[in-house]
């Protein structure tokens, strides 16, 4: 007796598994939809978040110039500075994961990256965590942007500490120069024959089943409550991994805590340029107009400006800055402005300035994340564009660069 419906070919596929795959292209295009959307949301929080950070590293910038040398606050100050620039750099990180933002690839010494998240992991994990740490300060450089690192680091670490949460255990992060032979390859497709960089976090928590490894990586995979995670930590490290062509490695078992490690490329060694240089005070005086609605920010600048020696005039509004200008025209020597502000925004406000005195230098400042470009900065009559959140620092290197003889 035969069946009702028509033989299967062996070589087309069944009902059941095209179900399957519908059902996965499905979950794959919601994916993409929130990511979609998580990307739309950063770009809209980036712009406001990026005016708080200004506040943040520009008033920690101005109160460690008047702490003294070696003294707990300033080094307490030190430490707020380095997690605002990292919150701005992790601003950036969002959007390079959903919006595909340009990466700054650097030659870069991990153990550098790893002190200084062993540092913030102490001061905001509690002390049922014992943080232990194993650096190999002779492990060679990877082409890599810290800020990519540091949040490789932090998401491993976070997933670390809400494993042992409620029980307390060890956190240990270690470095190591790895040379990967043909034995070690054959262990992970992702990895080469070659010198790699093995960064490894290790805590002693709850530990994951196979079943629950196996789905790590999947965007949006959690077994942690609502509101506690949104299961993308693994899936961004992955991501990121896989764009410095390295691996990424774990091993755990239930109750036995788990160890994640990462193998990145080394390269050739490099020197790695350090940025800090003093802040002096020029004395030269110009008048800046500096206009922005956000008034933390103008209150920052105004003591960056003083504490550079020239006189700041700081403006809220963009109708009471025009309205100054053109009745005192030559009372200024330059004018910085933010982009966007009720009334008349930056560009137009350059606009209207330069009709009154062709000749005046407007600086654009913005706290959107990706940088106009300069063909756009020059178009729009700008002479240079300052990124917010900025110390101290960046706000004396745009004004020398404006008055430098050759600008
Ligand atoms: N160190 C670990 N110990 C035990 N389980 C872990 C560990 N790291 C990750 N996991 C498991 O992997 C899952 C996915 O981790 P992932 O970091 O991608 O998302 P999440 O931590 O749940 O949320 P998010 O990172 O977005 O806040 C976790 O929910 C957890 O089940
Ligand atoms: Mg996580």
């Amino acid at each position: 007796m035969n069946d009702k419906g028509a033989p299967q070919d062996e070589s087309s596929p069944g009902i059941a598994e095209l179900q399957s795959e519908i059902r996965l292209l499905e979950q794959r295009l919601r994916q993409a939809q929130q990511m979609e959307a998580l990307g739309a949301l950063a770009g809209g929080i980036a712009h406001d978040f990026n005016n708080i950070l200004s506040a943040i590293i520009g008033f920690s910038d101005l109160a460690m110039d008047e702490l003294p040398a070696e003294s707990m606050p300033r080094a307490n100050i030190d430490q707020v500075l380095k997690a605002g620039y990292r919150a701005k750099d992790l601003v950036t990180q969002i959007l390079t994961f959903s919006r595909q933002v340009e990466q700054v690839r650097q030659p870069l010494q991990l153990h550098l990256i790893l002190k200084e998240t062993l540092r913030l992991l102490r001061s905001t994990l509690p002390s049922t965590i014992d943080i232990r740490h194993s650096i190999d300060k002779h492990c060679g450089p990877v082409q890599a942007d810290p800020a990519q690192i540091y949040q490789i680091l932090m998401n491993l670490a976070t997933n670390a500490y809400q494993a042992m949460k409620n029980i307390g255990g060890i956190l240990e992060l270690s470095l190591t120069g790895i040379p990967v032979d043909e034995e070690l390859a054959a262990t992970c497709p992702d990895l080469k024959i070659g010198l790699y960089a093995a960064l490894t976090i290790h805590d002693t928590g709850c530990g994951m089943d196979q079943e629950t490894m196996q789905h790590i990586f999947d965007p949006n995979f959690t077994t942690k409550p609502v509101g506690e995670g949104s299961g993308l930590g693994l899936s961004v490290v992955k991501d990121i991994i896989r764009h410095y062509d390295g691996a990424i490695t774990v091993s755990s078992q239930p109750g036995k805590g788990a160890t994640f490690t990462i193998y990145l490329p080394q390269i050739e060694q490099e020197a790695i340029r350090s940025t800090t240089d003093p802040i002096e005070n020029t004395g030269v005086g110009y008048r800046i107009l500096f206009v922005d609605d956000e008034e933390t920010v103008g209150e920052v600048v105004r003591q960056m400006l003083k504490r550079l020696g020239h006189q700041g005039t700081i403006l809220t509004s963009s109708a009471e800055a025009l309205d100054i200008f053109s009745k005192h025209p030559d009372d200024f020597d330059l004018v910085i402005t933010d982009e966007i502000m009720p009334n008349l925004t930056g560009t137009e406000l350059a606009y209207e300035f330069r009709k009154i005195r062709p000749d005046m230098p407007v600086v654009l400042t913005t706290g959107f994340v990706q940088p106009p470009s300069p063909q756009h900065i020059e178009a729009a009559g700008f002479k240079a564009c300052l990124m917010k959140p900025f110390a101290t620092q960046q706000l004396q290197e745009v004004i020398a660069h404006i008055f430098a003889p050759t600008a």
